[in-house]
């Protein structure tokens, strides 16, 4: 897929990814529609000179917000869609709040449905159109303290795979990659001590973008982010069992700092 000349709608563009995916984007020669909740967020992003882009405040968890990115990316020539914007929530399930888990399960998967769909008939009249779902790990790996996030995530790599089926005969191309953890706000002060303790490895998101204009540009559908963790994604699909197994070894020092969360 050409990134030169590409009009994309990115989600999350004021996040740690996003913003970092932006400029690189930009770098490869697209036009860019950004949206974030926070404008100042938005304004601090850091593009390079001369680049082709807007602005757009928009809560993608209502209506009102979706409707005006669409209305925004119609108007923009929106032929690539980055459904990025997500949010993730650190405890047992038993201790979470419910507003907390409705927010997870809206902005991490109805959002980008709910945006995909209203956005479709625009994207299959345009030559070449692409839908790139940002998953995570936990998609495929399902994680203890992660019980929402990786429900989300597990239901936005099917959305994508079902609608990679669905729209096979057209132009649109839709993208699913899961990354494991990324250096960025996301995550809070208890979850990157958990990711020490367990030795789990941490990605830039400078090579997270990277990863994804690559995907981008070489029409790769589906992808997971480091080993072991696409070793892992594997196993879990043959032989959950296995992977139940490995993560009791960890789950006493989850709940330790599920805790402290
Ligand atoms: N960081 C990781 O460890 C990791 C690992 C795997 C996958 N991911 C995925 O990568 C994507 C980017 O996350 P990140 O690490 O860059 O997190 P981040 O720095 O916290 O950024 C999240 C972005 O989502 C936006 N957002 C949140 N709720 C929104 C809503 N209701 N409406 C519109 N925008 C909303 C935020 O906008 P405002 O700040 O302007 O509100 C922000 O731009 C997410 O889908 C995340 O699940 C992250």
């Amino acid at each position: 897929m050409q990134l030169n000349g590409a009009r994309i709608l990115l989600t999350g563009a004021s996040g740690g990814l996003g913003g970092v995916l932006a400029r690189e984007l930009a770098q490869a020669g697209a036009a860019l529609l950004l949206t974030g909740r926070d404008p100042v967020a938005l304004a601090r992003i850091d593009l390079p000179a001369g680049s082709d882009y807007r602005l757009l405040q928009a809560d993608l968890t209502d209506a009102a917000g979706i409707d005006s990115a669409v209305a925004a990316a119609r108007a923009f020539g929106t032929n690539i869609l980055i459904n990025n914007a997500g949010v993730a929530s650190f405890g047992l399930l038993a201790e979470q709040d419910w507003n907390d888990i409705e927010r997870i399960l809206a902005t991490n998967l109805g959002a980008p449905i709910r945006l995909t769909r209203a956005l479709l008939p625009w994207l299959t009249q345009q030559p070449t159109a692409a839908v790139v779902n940002i998953g995570s790990a936990f998609g495929s790996i399902p994680f203890a303290g992660f019980t929402a996030y990786s429900a989300a995530k597990a239901g936005l790599r099917g959305f994508s795979q079902a609608l990679r089926r669905e729209l096979a005969d057209s132009t649109v191309r839709v993208i699913h990659v899961a990354p494991r953890a990324i250096d960025t706000p996301i995550n809070p002060p208890a979850v990157r001590a958990l990711n020490r303790a367990l030795g789990s490895a941490t990605d830039t998101p400078e090579k997270v973008a990277r990863h994804i204009l690559g995907m981008l540009a070489n029409d790769v559908a589906e992808g997971h982010i480091g080993f072991p963790e696409r070793f892992f994604a594997w196993l879990n699909g043959c032989a959950p069992g296995l992977v139940d197994q490995g993560l009791r070894g960890k789950l006493a020092r989850i709940k330790q700092h599920a805790a402290k969360a």
